[in-house]
């Protein structure tokens, strides 16, 4: 995990924090009061945003990051290459380091990295950019479980 200034993002990273974070602003979150944006980039450059949806059942909550790739893969984009997550809380410093996907988040991520045969890039940014890390789903989630221990190749579906 790499430390970046926002000054020293490229031009595509720059794009997908700045997405994750306008959708920051959809999360629907009654129960912990937390935003968290994330969007994804597809090989072909395609960008799905979306943020975290709570239930009352608070179980049945669903993370930005898993939100943002459903939709990928709902709007037919599933080679994704890239995600970047931003979070942020009115309870916080607003330039606390964003805190990384969950493992059950890590578990969707590698799984499309193995669609799209990729180390996914992840990049985590506060809400205000001043805090910017830069890694990938193998770093996050080592030694990870996937279609391979299963024998299954799902490259087919990018
Ligand atoms: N959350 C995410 O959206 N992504 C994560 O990776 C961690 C947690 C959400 C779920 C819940 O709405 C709130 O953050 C607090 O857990």
């Amino acid at each position: 995990m790499k430390t970046v200034a926002t000054e020293n993002l490229t031009q595509d990273q720059d794009e997908l924090v700045d997405a994750a974070i306008a959708a920051l602003e959809t999360a629907y979150n009654p129960y912990s009061g937390y935003f968290v944006g994330a969007a994804v980039r597809t090989r072909s450059g395609a960008l799905f945003s979306a943020s975290n949806v709570e239930n009352a059942a608070y179980g049945s909550t669903i993370c930005a990051e898993r939100m943002a790739i459903g939709k990928a893969n709902s709007g037919g984009a599933r080679d994704i290459i890239a995600i970047a997550v931003t979070g942020r809380s009115d309870n916080f410093e607003k330039s606390q380091i964003t805190a990384g996907p969950c493992g059950s988040c890590r578990q969707v991520i590698y799984e499309f990295s193995q669609v799209s045969g990729c180390d996914i890039e992840i990049i985590l940014a506060t809400a205000d950019k001043t805090n910017i890390a830069v890694t990938t789903i193998e770093e996050l989630l080592p030694y990870a479980f996937g279609p391979k221990q299963l024998h299954i190749n799902v490259s087919m579906y990018s």
